[in-house]
């Protein structure tokens, strides 16, 4: 079976471990803080957390999952809290209704199973009441620690300001719990933790995971599952998977499956070829992306990004027939907006490395 995987589902297998990352973050909650890890789409926050709550599993630390895209409204929300933390504390359902939040429970029904929780409040007013006790009951029945992963962090827009102030009461209540957001939009995330007007202003650490993946277990990672699954790989080819993926981790398994798929004995053209046919098949998307930009300057500037050369000095401008500096800081701030390029250690990159090949190419 193919060792690499692509997909939502986190595969401890297939995981390349971020120790150092892994260490800060289990610091700063450990101090008791609450942090938002973010980073572009498929940069691994959610892998990097699935992790984590397995490291905090060895720490004897509970820990809880909510996934804010697939909860589409606060009814919803409320009754997969409840289910998730009834299942932390290992609680049946309905003891656990009972001892946390009776005052509510005819609102509440609970499938035959006793596994899936409905609320259906009898005003608009119990429905704020109930969020706030289904936060805080944690808090005020248990002594237990909790750190409860909230991802997709930037839907959380969809559900109120009223939402987000209630969570901030809650979280400034509680002393035993800890909150890991993550979230993919930096404007987003900015916007809901880092700006004044908003509720959650300054209530969480911010932790930027758009960093690579480490370089010698990634080697590693790729050597060892080709040898364990008697396919045979030439140092070279390695190497130009490295290349080719440049350490994001999406990219590294994608890259790696396809070529684990096209044949036993692996040389550094077959990664190319490889390589090529992803391209071929999104080529068009990787077209659309560069006109929708609407720039006659895009194609120059993710040029420039691609080769090193990004400046916004005299010589680059004539190099490249671009009128002023202003006009890339135009396109720059398009590109950092739409994530197609991100910032690291001060430079920039083009975020999806089939796409800078693709566009290295025309
Ligand atoms: N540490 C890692 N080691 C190996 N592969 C990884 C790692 N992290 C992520 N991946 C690969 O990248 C894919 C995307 O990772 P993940 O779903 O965690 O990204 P994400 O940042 O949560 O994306 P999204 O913003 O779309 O939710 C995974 O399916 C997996 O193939
Ligand atoms: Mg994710």
């Amino acid at each position: 079976m193919n060792p690499f995987y692509v997909g939502r589902e986190f595969k401890r297998d297939a995981f390349i471990d971020r120790e150092e990352e892994t260490k800060e973050v289990l610091k700063i909650i450990k101090s008791s803080n609450n942090v938002v890890l973010y980073a572009p789409r498929r940069f691994g926050k959610t892998w990097f957390a699935k992790n984590l709550e397995e490291v905090l599993k060895t720490e004897k630390i509970n820990s809880m999952w909510i996934d804010m895209f697939s909860t589409v409204t606060v009814k919803q929300f409320i009754s997969r809290f409840n289910q998730e933390v009834s299942l932390t504390l290992k609680m049946n359902l309905l003891d656990y209704m009972k001892k946390y939040l009776s005052d509510h429970i005819a609102s509440f029904s609970i499938n035959i199973a006793g596994t899936n929780l409905e609320f259906k409040p009898s005003s608009e007013e119990e429905i704020w009441e109930v969020l706030f006790k289904t936060l805080t009951a944690f808090q005020s029945k248990s002594n237990e620690k909790i750190v409860i992963f909230i991802d997709e962090v930037q839907e959380m827009v969809k559900m109120g300001e009223k939402f987000e102030g209630i969570l901030r009461t809650a979280i400034q209540h509680q002393s035993n719990v800890n909150y890991v957001f993550l979230g993919s939009r930096k404007s987003v995330v900015e916007e809901i933790f880092f700006q004044k007007a908003h509720p959650l202003f300054k209530s969480a650490i911010k932790y930027d995971l758009s960093r690579y993946l480490p370089e010698i277990e990634t080697r590693n990672f790729i050597i060892k599952s080709f040898e364990k699954t008697n396919k045979k790989i030439s140092s070279s080819a390695v190497d130009s998977i490295i290349t080719f993926s440049k350490f994001h981790p999406f990219y590294v398994q994608l890259i790696s499956s396809q070529v684990w798929d096209y044949k036993d004995k692996i040389e550094s053209k077959d990664v190319e070829s490889c390589v090529s046919n992803l391209i071929s098949q999104n080529e068009y998307f990787f077209q659309n992306l560069i006109e929708n930009m609407n720039s006659k300057y895009a194609l120059s500037i993710l040029k420039m990004i691609s080769s090193g050369e990004f400046s916004y000095s005299a010589d680059n401008l004539i190099k490249w027939e671009i009128r002023s500096p202003a006009s890339i800081a135009k396109v720059i701030k398009n590109l950092e907006e739409k994530e197609i390029i991100i910032k690291v250690d001060g430079k920039y990159f083009i975020e999806d490395p089939l796409f800078e090949t693709f566009v290295k190419k025309i």
